[in-house]
C-alpha cells in the first residue's frame, strides 16, 4: 500500500511565501529590521545561564516529570506572578518548548478522526497542526455559538493572543469553561504571553474567578521563551488537571519527550526569580510605545494589541500589499493571513528586535 508522508497532511510552511519581501528588506542600505517573527533578541539572564552551567557535568538521564525543584518553582511562580492557587507540584509537567506540546497534545490525549478540535479564528498555526497530526477535525471559532450542535473534544484558547494581542476577560473564559464542562471537552489554554500585559490584566484559565477553583478538564500551557528569553533553551510546562497531566506524563515517558537536565535547572532558576522577567517586560513596553506611535503617525490603524508581543496593524488593504510596503522600507512583517482568513487585511508586527533596530524602524516609518 502506498505510504502517505505525514508532511502531506500538513499545511505548506507559510514563511517561504515572504522570501521575496525578505530579500527586498535585506537590500536596504542600513540592513533589515526583521519584525516578522517573535524570537527573543536580548541575552539570557546571568543567573539562568549559571544554573544551566552548574549542572553541565551531570551525565545521567533526566526524568520526564522533571525535578521536584522545578515543579515547585513552577507552582510558586504561577501564584506569585498571576495569582493562580490550588496547584499541586505533581500536576506540573515540563515540555521541550510549548510548540512541541501543542503539536502533539491532541495525539497524546488520544484524539482521532471522530474528534473535533477548536482553535481561535486567528491563531498560532500549531494548534491546527496538532489536530492534523492526530487525524482530528479542526474548526476555527471565537464564539461558542458558532460551533452549533457539534461537541468538541478539545478547545484551544490563547489569551493574550498571537497574532492579535487580544485579551479574553474573566467572563469570556468562564463561558468557555462552562461550555466545555457541559460537553466533556478539554480546554487547553496557551498562556505564553500572560506576563506581557500593557493595559490591565490577563487572567489564566486556572484563575479562581474563571474556574471556581476546579481545574478539572483544564490545561494551562506556559512557555519560558518570551518571559525569560529562553526560546533557544526550549523550555515550557503544562499544568492544571492533575489526572490529565498524569496521562500526558505516562505517554511522554514512553515517547522520550523529556527536557534536558541542564535546561530543567535553568528553568528552575528562571521561575524562582522575577527581576529578569520584569526587566524584559519593560524593554518590550518601551519598544511597543515607540513602534505604536510611529505606526499611527504613518497612517496605520492598530487593532486589539492590548498585550503580548505583537501589533496587529492595518491600512485597509490586502496584507501582502502592506508586507511589500514595509519591505520597501527594509522592514519585514508577517502577513495576517498566515493566522487565518480573517487576517487578510492585517499584518503582525513583532516587538522582538533590539532597541537599535526598533529605532531604525521608527526612523524609516517617519520617512516612508
Ligand atoms: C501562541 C504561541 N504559543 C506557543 C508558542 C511556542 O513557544 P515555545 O515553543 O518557544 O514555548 C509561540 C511561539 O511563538 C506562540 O506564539
Amino acid at each position: 500500500m502506498a505510504r502517505t508522508p505525514v508532511s502531506a497532511i500538513l499545511p505548506d510552511f507559510p514563511w517561504d511565501t515572504i522570501a521575496s519581501a525578505k530579500a527586498l528588506a535585506q537590500s536596504h542600505p542600513d540592513g533589515i529590521v526583521d519584525l516578522s517573527v517573535g524570537t527573543p533578541v536580548d541575552p539570557v539572564d546571568g543567573t539562568i545561564r549559571d544554573a544551566l552551567a552548574s549542572v553541565s557535568a551531570v551525565s545521567g538521564y533526566p526524568t520526564t516529570h522533571g525535578t521536584r525543584e522545578l515543579r515547585v518553582a513552577a507552582v510558586e511562580s504561577l501564584q506569585r506572578r498571576y495569582g493562580i492557587t490550588g496547584l499541586d507540584e505533581q500536576a506540573v509537567l515540563p515540555v521541550i518548548g510549548t510548540k512541541e506540546l501543542i503539536a502533539w497534545l491532541p495525539r497524546l490525549l488520544g484524539l482521532g478522526p471522530d474528534d473535533l478540535v477548536v482553535t481561535p479564528e486567528l491563531a498560532y498555526p500549531t494548534y491546527e497542526v496538532g489536530a492534523l497530526l492526530a487525524g482530528a477535525r479542526v474548526v476555527r471559532a471565537d464564539g461558542l455559538t458558532q460551533l452549533g450542535p457539534d461537541s468538541p473534544a478539545l478547545i484551544f484558547v490563547n489569551s493574550p493572543s498571537n497574532p492579535t494581542g487580544k485579551v479574553l476577560p474573566v467572563d469570556h473564559l468562564r463561558k468557555v469553561v462552562a461550555y466545555a464542562r457541559e460537553r466533556g471537552a478539554i480546554v487547553a489554554s496557551d498562556e505564553c504571553y500572560l506576563g506581557l500585559t500593557w493595559e490591565g490584566e490577563a487572567p489564566s484559565i486556572l484563575d479562581d474567578r474563571v474556574c471556581d477553583g476546579d481545574h478539572t478538564g483544564l490545561l494551562a500551557i506556559h512557555s519560558l521563551s518570551k518571559t525569560s528569553n529562553l526560546a533557544s533553551y526550549r523550555a515550557g510546562f503544562v499544568t492544571g488537571d492533575a489526572a490529565l497531566v498524569a496521562e500526558l506524563l505516562a505517554v511522554r515517558k514512553h515517547a522520550g519527550m523529556m527536557v534536558p537536565f541542564p535546561v530543567q535547572a535553568a528553568m528552575t532558576a528562571a521561575l524562582n526569580t522575577d527581576e529578569h522577567e520584569s526587566q524584559q517586560r519593560e524593554r518590550y513596553r518601551a519598544r511597543r510605545t515607540a513602534l505604536l506611535a510611529a505606526l499611527r503617525d504613518a497612517g496605520f490603524q492598530v487593532d486589539l494589541s492590548e498585550a503580548g508581543l505583537y501589533l496587529w496593524t492595518t491600512r485597509g488593504e490586502t496584507c501582502r500589499t502592506t508586507v511589500d510596503w514595509f519591505a520597501e522600507l527594509g522592514i519585514l512583517v508577517a502577513p495576517g493571513e498566515f493566522y487565518g482568513p480573517s487576517g487578510a487585511k492585517h499584518v503582525r508586527i513583532a516587538l522582538t528586535a533590539t532597541d537599535e533596530r526598533i529605532a531604525a524602524a521608527v526612523d524609516r516609518l517617519s520617512e516612508g
